[in-house]
């Protein structure tokens, strides 16, 4: 395992600036950050500074949930990595499935993000994970494989990047895979890995989709599931909380 258990929260576009301030307010009074569990929220980029004062001084990271390929220039309504860098982040979602689907994201796009968020600094997180369709075709193994080598590029360093394997059926639905589904995706995700030269346990790799405080302390026992990747869960501070313990529990 690599390090300790990384526990992420995606805020996605949810929140107004009142719930993002008592969100992180609640968090940061007791119901967040535990020993021995890494902790980073992705607000939506319009609260990432008000988000990154207020948790400066607590075992909270930040990051954002995308970024633009490029260092800068004409495009209008994007964010670049160098703009969260300014404010704070630490890392950045890149590739999620929404983003994917939303805004007709490529893995070769997601290439190039993953290059720009090294470049400036920012640890990205690397999302990848099946349509219901290619799970049902039993294609997931695949389909997450070629996801995976497409949108990492060959330049990278094993510690430089975050997996997050997310089924797309599994995201804010309320299933999960089978334990031995998420256990036998992870293993074929560090042969992946492998296969493209990187050192596959010094890789995190995250599990995302439907994560609750009901399911995750089995998913935590999953053999080389690094952390979670948590949206829906991650907007209440009780259940986010929980979640964060149940992962310093693990330890
Ligand atoms: P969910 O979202 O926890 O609401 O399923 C996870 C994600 O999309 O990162």
């Amino acid at each position: 395992m690599v390090g300790p258990l990384f526990i992420a929260g995606n805020w996605k576009m949810n929140l107004d600036k009142e719930g993002a301030i008592e969100l992180t307010d609640a968090l940061t009074n007791g119901q967040g950050p535990v020993k021995g569990v890494d902790v980073a929220v992705f607000p939506p980029s319009l609260w990432l500074t008000l988000v990154g004062d207020l948790i400066r001084s607590h075992d909270i990271k930040l990051g954002g949930q995308d970024c633009h390929e490029e260092l800068e220039g004409a495009h209008t309504g994007d964010i670049s990595a160098k703009m969260l860098k300014d404010v704070g982040c630490d890392y950045v979602i890149v590739g999620h499935s929404e983003r994917r689907t939303d805004h007709f994201e490529t893995s070769e796009t997601i290439k190039k993000k993953v290059l720009m968020s090294i470049k400036c600094n920012l640890c990205p997180i690397v999302c990848i994970g099946e349509t219901w369709d290619e799970r049902d075709k039993g294609a997931a193994i695949s389909a997450v494989s070629a996801q995976l080598k497409e949108s990492i590029p060959d330049e990278l360093g094993s510690e430089q990047f975050i997996v997050a394997y997310e089924p797309v059926w599994a995201i804010g639905s309320g299933r999960i895979p089978t334990l031995n589904d998420i256990e036998e995706m992870h293993a074929s995700i560090k042969e992946t890995l492998l296969s493209i030269n990187h050192k596959a346990d010094k890789v995190r790799i995250l599990y995302g989709g439907s994560v609750k405080p009901a399911n995750a302390a089995e998913i935590f026992k999953v053999e080389n599931v690094g952390g979670a990747l948590v949206g829906g869960a991650s907007l209440s501070a009780a259940d986010f909380g929980e979640i964060i313990s149940i992962a310093g529990a693990k330890n």
